[in-house]
């Protein structure tokens, strides 16, 4: 009897989802690949947000900063000296802990000591930087210490004022960006929930100091207004206040999902007050102060609001809530039930699926003609293997919103069944109005 996360995994492996990282050499831990669906999936994940954030806010520009930046950057952030977790180790059994996590041991675990899975001696908590470090150039001395940013945020404030120059850019704006991350984790568990290599999408949020809590209100609500656009179940979510705050945070949420596992953070919302580009302010000797042309020339250090999610984790997220096992029939048998990743449109890796009834008499070509015309506008697959009951349970499991199926009444009167995948209802619809009807159940 395997849990939903047990099945999720196997879903992910058997379908092409997610794959372990370096599986034939026996894994890598806190590393894993994104198979066919899976980057079609991350993709729109990705897509969804960054059209949440600069399509549809004026105020929001984008940016890809590189991984690498200068290690200095690290310094004036506080990485170096305060990024780490507290990590304990049990005598015996060797086993390894986040001392600060309660999915991992619990506090009166880590006050007594005592390992939760063999009762042994635990050690005493030992801070561990999370950040990876390496070296650029042929010499490994100090002078080429390089690290894997552990954040994309840092990108961006080490860029804002070129961002604002070169766009003409007044407060309050945003700048937003994803892309990759690297912490070393100690302990990377529930799948692709916490692992070494991650994305994240972040966006930051400049304002005039003293508006900061307006805006902070203001980013907590969007943001968690967002995720129910794409059909995430809103009861699934809730906030979490921060009462132990981060090194650059005056207040901070969390917007957590009810993962298989419980209530985790799945993004945060900070107000960073005018922490980092004081630092890199110090740091870099660079004057980072705005210019408020529209104010008599009036000079100030934004405050920075941020909103970070994890793109991985939302991947995560998405499957969860989408991934039900539902009772279709009732002949006592495996047919009775079906897998369905009840994913919105926008977001479901496929979204269209071709079927012709059979092979034979022109309807694997009619049904190839008809999709060739429609992967011109939507992620399209085509099946013609196996009874039409198989083929659409095997769509169901990925999570294609729809299934046109080409019969011989298509090759008289050109139309097509369109069948739905929440309800399974099908509807005949002319072929010269599929994509229009399609289009029309994407758009939310
Ligand atoms: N710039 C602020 C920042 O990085 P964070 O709370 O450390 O804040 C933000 O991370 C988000 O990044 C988290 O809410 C989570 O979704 C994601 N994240 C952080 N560490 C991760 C990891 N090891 N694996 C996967 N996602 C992670």
């Amino acid at each position: 009897h395997s849990t939903t996360m047990e099945k999720i995994v196997s879903l992910c492996k058997r379908r092409g989802f997610v794959f372990q990282s370096s599986e034939i050499y026996g894994g890598q831990n806190g590393a894993w690949d994104y198979g066919p669906l899976g980057i079609e999936l991350k993709n729109n994940i990705q897509k969804a947000w960054w059209k949440e954030m600069t399509q549809l806010h004026d105020s929001i520009v984008g940016l890809d900063a590189a991984i690498l930046m200068h290690p200095r950057v690290w310094e004036a952030s506080g990485h170096v000296a305060n990024f780490s977790d507290p990590l304990v180790d049990c005598k015996d059994c060797k086993s390894r802990f986040r001392a600060d996590d309660d999915t991992q041991i619990s506090r009166e675990n880590v006050e007594a000591r005592k390992c939760p899975k063999c009762g042994g001696p635990l050690t005493e908590p030992r801070s561990f930087n999370l950040m990876f470090k390496t070296s650029i150039g042929p010499a490994e001395d100090s002078s080429s210490v390089i690290y894997l940013r552990p954040e994309t945020a840092q990108g961006i404030y080490v860029n804002y004022k070129n961002i604002a120059q070169s766009n003409r850019l007044k407060i309050p704006f945003g700048i937003a960006q994803v892309g990759k991350a690297f912490r070393n984790e100690i302990v990377t568990k529930n799948f692709i929930f916490r692992t070494c290599e991650f994305e994240q999408m972040e966006m930051q949020f400049f304002v005039k100091p003293g508006e900061d809590e307006k805006f902070f209100e203001y980013w907590r609500a969007e943001r968690m207004n967002y995720y129910p656009k794409y059909g995430i179940r809103a009861e699934k979510l809730r906030f979490h206040h921060h009462e132990k705050l981060a090194h650059y945070a005056k207040d901070a949420y969390d917007i957590e999902f009810e993962f298989p596992m419980g209530f985790q953070e799945l993004e945060g919302i900070h107000n960073r007050t005018d922490f980092d580009l004081t630092q890199h302010t110090k740091f870099s000797g660079k004057d980072l102060q705005y210019i408020d042309q529209d104010n008599g020339n009036e000079r100030y250090i934004p405050y920075i609001i941020e909103t970070s999610a994890g793109l991985t984790r939302n991947v995560l997220m998405f499957l969860c809530d989408a991934y039900e096992e539902e009772k279709v029939a009732d002949k006592g048998n495996d047919d009775d039930w079906r897998t369905v990743l009840r994913f919105h449109p926008f977001i479901a890796p496929v979204t269209v699926a071709v079927l012709p009834l059979m092979k034979k008499d022109g309807l694997a070509e009619l049904a190839k003609d008809i999709q060739n015309e429609l992967k011109e506008d939507f992620m399209t697959d085509y099946d013609q293997a196996g009874a039409i009951g198989k083929r659409y349970r095997r769509q169901d499991e990925i999570g294609t919103p729809f299934c046109v199926t080409v019969d011989y009444d298509s090759k008289e009167d050109n139309t097509v069944t369109l069948r739905f995948r929440d309800s399974m209802e099908q509807v005949r619809v002319p072929r010269s109005e599929l994509a229009a009807r399609i289009r029309a159940e994407i758009k939310n």
